[in-house]
């Protein structure tokens, strides 16, 4: 039968905690299919950092290559500059595995906490199709004049038509299938080169699917109407900043970010995509067994459905699901007393009668 060769960087603070139930998860799913996990585990991090000097081996990314799927807990943590520690770990795998694809879905399952009045449950249910590989995350830019008074930075946005055209396709591509829209955030107003050029090329592709009903908005008003009216939206496809502000928000209205995940995908399959929680490594938290590990296990759950087995990924889901409707095995951010263990474990028992 199949095995599945998965990549485990744990990384920092709580990304271990979390990472430890999601593999709890994906082996008990292996156990009721005809299919196996092999997990590697790469020791990556802040802790490595210090030790040697860098985030992951030298030839980390010629090593990660042979997986079949990376699964990454969180990277980041006090005493190694973010800059550093995110570049040459995390955003390194997302760029070097052309990872152009973040599919982060912002569902407000069922029993989930949503700070919102008077929204009805289903009315949550968009999936974000954040780009992933350039726009303000380019790294392109430069420091001038460094400490003087004539000092000035510059952080430029780079937008490719083919970066562009790929990730806005993609969102259709979705949408077509779910039958669903696609709306597409931008700001266009002020930022008149990036995103003229970005609406340009959505109008453009928007053409080639003329049965997809289509919106489009200004960050600024979108991010009102996520809170105001978040059943305009369906399948929102953006640019790698707007999308990662975005969808900590829309962690908000589904739960928080204890619950939120996110896949990093590369369609063509040339290199092993990413799977993650959304959330960091939460340094307020690490340690204490309090992290809720369902991201985590929900991004398991994207794995499974981007290796062909959808089933199985709704079943995790649905494991979920009823947890959070039980409200008995809840981490403290969900108002409950249970430990990150404890709502593995229990993710794993409500498996078992699936
Ligand atoms: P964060 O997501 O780590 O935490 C924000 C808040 O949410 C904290 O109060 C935290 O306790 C809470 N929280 C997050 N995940 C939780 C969980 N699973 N269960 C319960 N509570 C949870 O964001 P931050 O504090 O801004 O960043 C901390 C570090 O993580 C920084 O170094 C940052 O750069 C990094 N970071 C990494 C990733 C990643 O690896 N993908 C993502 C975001 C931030
Ligand atoms: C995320 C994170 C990363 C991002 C950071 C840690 C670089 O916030 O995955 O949402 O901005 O993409
Ligand atoms: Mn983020």
């Amino acid at each position: 039968s199949k095995t599945f060769k998965i990549a485990v960087i744990p990384g920092d603070g709580i990304g271990p905690e979390v990472i430890n139930e999601g593999i709890k998860v994906l082996q008990k799913v292996a156990e009721q299919s005809d299919f196996q996990f092999e997990f590697t585990h790469f020791p990556w991090g802040c802790e490595y950092y210090v030790e040697h000097g860098k985030m992951m081996a030298d030839d980390g990314i010629e090593q990660l290559k042979s997986f079949d799927a990376i699964y990454l807990g969180a990277v980041g943590y006090p005493g190694v500059p973010d800059h550093i520690s995110l570049w040459d770990l995390l955003l390194k795998i997302r760029k070097e595995f052309d990872q152009y694809v973040n599919i982060r879905p912002i569902t407000l399952l069922k029993g989930a906490p949503c700070p919102l009045k008077n929204v009805k449950r289903e009315d949550i249910d968009m999936l974000f199709i954040r780009e992933n590989s350039e726009g303000e995350y380019a790294g392109a830019g430069d420091w001038l004049f460094k400490g003087k008074p004539e000092e000035v930075v510059l952080q430029t946005g780079v937008f490719s038509r083919k970066g562009t055209e790929r990730i806005i396709r993609y969102a259709f591509e979705t949408a077509q299938k779910m039958k669903k829209s696609v709306t597409s955030i931008s700001k266009g107003n002020a930022l008149n080169y990036s995103m003229v050029f970005w609406d340009q090329v959505f109008e453009e592709v928007s053409r080639d699917y003329p049965d997809v009903p289509t919106y489009s908005y200004l960050v600024d008003a979108a991010s009102m109407f996520m809170i105001t009216q978040p059943k305009r939206f369906e399948v929102v496809v953006t640019s790698n900043l707007f999308g990662d502000i975005l969808t900590d928000l829309g962690a908000a209205l589904a739960g928080g970010l204890g619950l939120a995940a996110g896949a990093n995908i590369n369609p063509e399959r040339a290199y092993p995509s990413m799977f993650e929680p959304i959330h960091g490594s939460a340094p307020d938290i690490a340690g204490k067994g309090l992290a809720n590990p369902l991201a985590a296990i929900w991004s398991a759950s994207q794995m499974l459905d981007f290796f062909g087995y959808e089933q199985q990924g709704r079943m995790v889901l649905d494991a979920i699901e009823q947890l959070l409707v039980e409200k008995e095995v809840l981490t403290p951010d969900m108002g409950g007393t249970a430990s990150t263990s404890e709502v593995g474990d229990r993710v794993v028992e409500l498996l078992n009668n699936r």
